[in-house]
């Protein structure tokens, strides 16, 4: 009745952002993504230890998220099940754009699965987790990994293992508040209002395939070059947005001008941005120095992480 998951966020290089369905949480685009290595949550599901659901959140107990979890809870071991306790631990800041929504239910399905013994297959936890949080169905595959909207229910293929390309991920963090939008609020506003929204929607399936082509073919400087248009398009629906999701600073702008200038000094490396401040630099091996170097440099970053590509959420030894 019990069990302990381990998950890692994952960054996308081509975005999700926009619902087309929001009571059962589909993505209106597909999307592609790197999971991490170094930064995880650890999970822990116990049911029968109470009369009613329990949430405790890097040691303190976190009531405001509970209904999410509880509903998490509810789709992986049924309406019938016991109350739990549920205990997270994550090793970075939750809630700053670090994709720490990611990790967390990726992980949480994972451990509830097991402590009810349902067995449901990966791909059938990936969707789960989705409904809780659209990213978090990544994180349930380790390396490169796709994400296809879909026709009826998602779809997830690994389009690299762990192993199969060593990218490295420089995270500089400018700021390690919550962010003041919630990226599903946002996502709503913004199919609501921005002009940019149908074109982001249109132009995705073209991303996505460049992408997809230059995992395939290991093309470091094709992938660099789509992942960063896309998270500026993200951005740009973002900033006409009504009112507007501003989620940059002064800082996050400087990373991004220290990463063009590695570049066009010959460096491997690549920026994206997603619902927070902070600046992820993903590069090949050889440049990761150069990388830490500069942002470690540039004025207001106040942390930086290195990781590397990760596996997916797994059930760990307590
Ligand atoms: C900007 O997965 O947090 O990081 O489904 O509403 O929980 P919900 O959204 P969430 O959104 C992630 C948005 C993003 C881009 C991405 O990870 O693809």
């Amino acid at each position: 009745m019990q069990a302990t998951a381990e998950a890692h966020p994952n960054i996308a290089l081509v975005k999700y952002w926009g619902k087309r369905d929001v009571a059962r949480n589909l993505p209106a685009v597909s999307s592609l993504s790197v999971t991490l290595d170094t930064l995880r949550t650890r999970m822990t599901v116990e049911f029968g230890s109470g009369e009613r659901d329990a949430l405790s959140v890097n040691g303190q107990a976190a009531p405001a998220m509970l209904g999410r979890v509880s509903r998490c809870l509810d789709s992986v071991a049924g309406n019938d099940r016991p109350a739990a306790r549920v205990t997270s631990d994550s090793n970075f800041p939750i809630g700053a754009g670090l994709a720490s929504s990611a990790s967390a239910f990726a992980a949480l399905v994972v451990a509830a699965d097991a402590a009810s013994g349902k067995a449901h297959d990966r791909l059938a936890l990936a969707r789960l987790a989705g409904a809780a949080s659209g990213s978090a169905a990544r994180s349930l595959y380790g390396g490169l990994v796709e994400l296809d909207a879909g026709a009826e229910q998602i779809e997830l293929v690994q389009l690299a293992a762990a192993d199969d390309w060593p990218l490295r991920v420089v995270v500089a963090i400018t700021d390690e508040r919550t962010k003041p939008v919630a990226s599903g609020d946002g996502m709503i506003r913004s199919a609501g209002t921005s002009p940019f929204y149908s074109s982001w929607l249109a132009q995705q399936e073209d991303d996505l395939s460049t992408a997809r082509d230059a995992v395939r073919d290991r093309d470091f400087e094709r992938l660099a070059e789509v992942a960063e248009h896309n998270c500026l398009k993200m951005h740009s629906v973002m900033w006409t947005s009504r009112p507007p999701i501003v989620y940059w600073n002064s800082a996050t702008l400087a990373c991004m001008e220290a990463v063009r200038e590695l570049r066009a000094g010959g460096h491997a490396v690549c920026f994206t941005i997603d619902a927070g401040p902070q600046v992820k630099a993903v590069c090949l091996p050889a440049s990761v120095e150069a990388v830490s170097a500069a942002l470690a440099a540039t004025p207001g970053v106040v942390d930086l992480l290195t990781t590397g590509v990760g596996r997916g959420a797994r059930l760990v030894d307590q």
